[in-house]
């Protein structure tokens, strides 16, 4: 039975998940009682819960992404500045910081996994807002609790791991080619912000990525190294990395769990022919990931997977770190929004 929390007038619930893991709850629809917490009490309430637990799944009235917008600037969110570097394929903000989640096809799963876990800094919160629920009351979303994760893992994880770091090896087409092998990878003039290969350079030196255009535009970039594990504030040492989640093994797996057979047969025959035209990850040193390990680590995972049903107004506010999201497969219509935020 999960814990329950008061601050300040507010009663916090839970919904209980299996494995003993619960997401704390607190509803807002209610009109303010006499003594409710100002705009900054809340929030102060809101990331306790937050920081402690890992998730506050919030039920609101709003519905827009810009009533999102002004909801979080009310309780003192404060913006992660950006989403250069970013994978997902998302498009500009739809308000003040709130962007579409994905624009990646419902046939796809995206497996759990922590915000931007690619690069060096991360968001330190991710904000989950539905707007528009998934007819049938799919459970699309995905939630993990990594801290569990993390205790899990055994002994030579740790010992292989911890002190490594890994970057991100991308192969990205030029804007307009979004089809075939590279329906669902962004274009490098949206992941880089800009199509001027001047400005790119700089950007590029800025974040210690290694850059190289092919004859027919596309782009080839080494991105900075990035930890395994990453220090939480409250909670110590936790799994944190999605480098193995590029590993062509794993994206072939995906594509086969999902049924993408078209898909599936492209990456087979990428693999043999075209490997440099993959997206994959390689240790600090050049030399690669090992697949056994990402299989062990992606099977893990998908243990340690609950999946929930975000109705209209639902906020769900995740640690980065403790807590990890994705999306399953869906039919017909979903609406998500998504904020990032850093602690203060
Ligand atoms: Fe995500």
């Amino acid at each position: 039975m999960a814990a329950t929390w008061a601050f300040h007038a507010l009663d916090f619930g839970s919904i209980d998940l299996p494995l003993d893991t619960y997401i704390p709850t607190l509803d807002l629809r209610e009109p303010r009682r006499d003594g409710a917490p100002t705009d900054a009490e809340l929030g102060h309430a809101i990331f306790s819960v937050v920081d402690q637990e890992g998730a506050l799944l919030i039920r609101s009235d709003m519905r827009e992404a810009a009533d999102l917008s002004a909801f979080l600037s009310s309780i003192g969110h404060k913006p992660f500045s950006s989403y250069v570097g970013g994978t997902a394929i998302r498009s500009a903000p739809v308000a003040d910081n709130v962007f579409k989640s994905t624009d990646l096809p419902p046939d796809v799963t995206i497996p759990l996994h922590q915000e931007m876990a690619y690069v060096a800094v991360i968001p330190d919160y991710i904000s989950l807002f539905c707007s528009s629920a998934a007819s049938q009351d799919q459970k699309t979303n995905l939630v993990g609790d990594m801290a569990k994760f993390t205790q899990t893992l055994p002994d030579w994880v740790f010992e292989k791991y911890r002190d490594r770091t890994a970057r991100l090896r991308r192969f990205m087409p030029p804007r307009g080619i979004d089809h075939g092998m590279f329906r669902l990878r962004r274009c490098w003039n949206d992941m880089i912000g800009t199509s001027d290969r001047d400005e790119a350079r700089a950007i590029a030196a800025e974040r210690n990525w290694e850059l190289r255009w092919t004859e027919d535009d596309f782009l080839e970039v080494l991105q900075e190294p990035f930890p395994f594990f990453r220090q939480h504030p409250v909670h110590g040492e936790i799994w944190c990395t999605q480098a193995f989640a590029y590993l062509p093994v794993i994206q072939s797996y995906l594509a086969k769990m999902d049924g993408r057979l078209d898909d599936w047969n492209r990456m087979q025959a990428a693999m043999v022919e075209a490997p440099e035209t993959l997206d994959t990850a390689v240790l600090d040193d050049g030399s690669p990931l090992d697949d056994e390990d990402a299989l062990f680590i992606h099977k893990r995972l998908e243990e340690q997977t609950f999946r929930i049903a975000l109705r209209e107004g639902d906020l769900l506010i995740l640690d980065n770190i403790l807590r990890s999201h994705g999306r399953s497969p869906f039919h017909g219509t979903r609406k998500i929004f998504v904020a990032l935020g850093v602690r203060h």
